[in-house]
């Protein structure tokens, strides 16, 4: 990494009205014209919603549960992120997906206006994971502490604020759950929540079979059960994320693999922030038929 420019944190840079990192904005025509192939399957998610931990579903459910096929590679390789631009020499995974041969599977952070033509256009599946917005917004903010390539959080409050008024890198959560949400009734899309997660992996794990057109013996649901929990994924380095040096992923700030839990967000949240996050979500979301779970 010797030669490589220091890490410094980046501004955000609105595209469409909805701000993203500034490298994916410099980035923006070439993203945008993505050519999608229509055996891609996509994961989408908001950041910090469970994105690694269904990467590591989906690689076990391609690989019929075998873990050795799994550890060949970390995973942010095996599932190249699409809209993520870091600096040199870390290879964009706009480059390593075009040389990939399909059936891809790719990574994306993107709200459902900024997604590429192509992925529409070719009908691909994609697979959505949404997280309750509180534990959302505690994990997005230690994951802004510790990623030095994310812009500076500030305290806590000051977060919170931010990411309530969608001045976050991929704009608003709740415009993002929203839009995904409502794309799933033209699209084919299957959206997923984390909590139904925690709950019940095993059931969670055969949807994401059955959407994939796979029919797993319990053997093997039982086996991704295993390699997917968050004790197992911690440790693993393909999945943890150690790969990634220091001086961008401080992992003694906070580590990639944090908690796991559901309801963190009450070690966070004052009684009034949580007011305040349960009247917008009222407001923003309460004429959808979404519904989060923020408790098991
Ligand atoms: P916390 O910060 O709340 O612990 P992403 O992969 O989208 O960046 O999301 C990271 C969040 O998912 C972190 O949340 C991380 O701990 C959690 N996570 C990762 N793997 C998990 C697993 N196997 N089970 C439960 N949570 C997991």
């Amino acid at each position: 990494w010797e030669d490589m420019e220091p890490i410094k944190r980046t501004e955000l840079v609105e595209v469409d009205g909805i701000p993203c990192l500034k490298d994916t904005a410099d980035n923006w025509q070439r993203l945008w014209a993505f050519k999608a192939r229509p055996d891609d399957l996509l994961i989408c998610t908001y950041p910090k919603a469970g994105t690694t931990w269904i990467q590591e579903i989906v690689s076990m459910i391609q690989h019929r549960g075998d873990p050795q096929k799994c550890d060949q590679a970390p995973i942010h390789q095996r599932i190249p992120f699409i809209d993520l631009f870091p600096p040199k020499p870390f290879p964009h995974g706009l480059d390593e997906a075009e040389v990939m041969p399909s059936p891809r599977t790719l990574k994306s952070h993107l709200p459902v206006p900024l997604l590429p033509p192509s992925f529409w256009e070719q009908n691909c599946k994609i697979i959505y994971v949404a997280r309750n917005a509180k534990d959302n917004a505690v994990s997005y903010f230690h994951f802004h502490r510790m990623n030095k390539g994310m812009p500076e959080p500030g305290n806590w409050d000051e977060f919170l604020e931010n990411f309530l008024m969608g001045k976050i890198a991929w704009g608003s959560w709740f415009d993002h759950v929203r839009g995904w949400w409502e794309a799933k009734e033209r699209y084919q899309i299957l959206y997923l929540f984390y909590e139904d997660m925690k709950e019940d992996p095993a059931r969670e794990i055969r949807k994401v079979a059955q959407f994939l057109g796979l029919q797993l013996p319990d053997q093997v649901v039982n086996q991704i059960v295993q390699h997917t929990m968050f004790e197992n994924m911690k440790v693993n380095p393909m999945t943890n994320y150690s790969s990634i040096p220091s001086f961008i992923f401080d992992q003694t700030v906070s580590t990639f693999m944090r908690k796991g839990t559901v309801g963190d967000w009450k070690e966070h949240f004052t009684a009034a922030q949580s007011e305040w996050f349960d009247d917008a979500c009222l407001r923003l979301l309460g004429d959808s038929s979404l519904v989060f779970r923020t408790e098991l």
